[in-house]
């Protein structure tokens, strides 16, 4: 295979993707599953968990997705099932950077579909801990549909001193899907600015937040 961008682990995990599900979902009677992204975008992924005593001891993942996107969900399935399954909470912990450095890095135009493990991860397991009968929270509004980045997200980025769009996709990698949000995400942004400049809070949490402390102390 001529010009081929990616490392040769990208590669053998893209060619001999690890824990993909080729069967029946319902035979794997999974314990929580969790679906991200948008076909209108390219990248849809669906991840299915089992857990045992606080550890995920089994996973399976399938997608229609691009190499990046299965190379990244692969070796990310790999981290996480590594010496019989992390504990949940340690699971949560790996990000993208971690999953780039394991990889070899990624084609920079490619980066986004790292991320898509990652968020399929946490819908997965928030499945689980919904089923278990943890409290739901209310879902925040979806402001990139691609990537499944939430309005929540935007506000924790502007309480925590972040002023531009390039800072919050830095993170969060929204917008590098298909881009059809990028717009609307800037004016939100410019919003939620100035009503964090107007008010003792942000518009997140309003009361009790820790920010408000210091902005009064200021
Ligand atoms: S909705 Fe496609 S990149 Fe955000």
């Amino acid at each position: 295979m001529n010009n081929w961008l990616y490392s040769e682990t990208v590669k053998d995990h893209f060619l001999h993707p690890r824990n993909f599900l080729s069967g029946d979902e319902a035979d794997f009677a999974a314990d929580g599953v969790g679906e991200v992204g948008s076909p209108a975008c390219g990248d849809v992924m669906k991840m299915w968990i089992k857990v045992k005593d606080g550890k995920i001891i089994d996973l399976q993942w399938k997608t229609f997705g691009c190499a990046s996107a299965i190379g990244s969900t692969s070796m990310l399935s790999e981290m996480v099932l590594e010496n019989g399954g992390m504990k949940i909470e340690t699971a949560l912990k790996i990000t993208p950077a971690d999953i780039l450095k394991k990889l070899g890095g990624l084609p920079t135009n490619k980066i986004h579909c790292s991320v898509l493990g990652d968020k399929v991860l946490r819908a997965a397991v928030k499945n689980y801990l919904e089923k278990k009968g943890e409290p739901k929270k209310k879902p925040s509004k979806i402001i990139c549909v691609c990537l499944g980045v939430t309005e929540r997200e935007l506000d924790l980025s502007v309480a925590a001193g972040e002023r531009t769009f390039a800072e919050f996709q830095r993170r969060t990698k929204a917008g590098t899907g298909c881009g059809k949000c990028v717009a609307k995400i800037e004016k939100l942004l410019a919003k939620k600015i100035d009503q964090y400049s107007d008010k003792t809070c942000c518009s997140f949490c309003k009361k009790d937040c820790p920010s408000k402390t210091s902005r009064t102390n200021d």
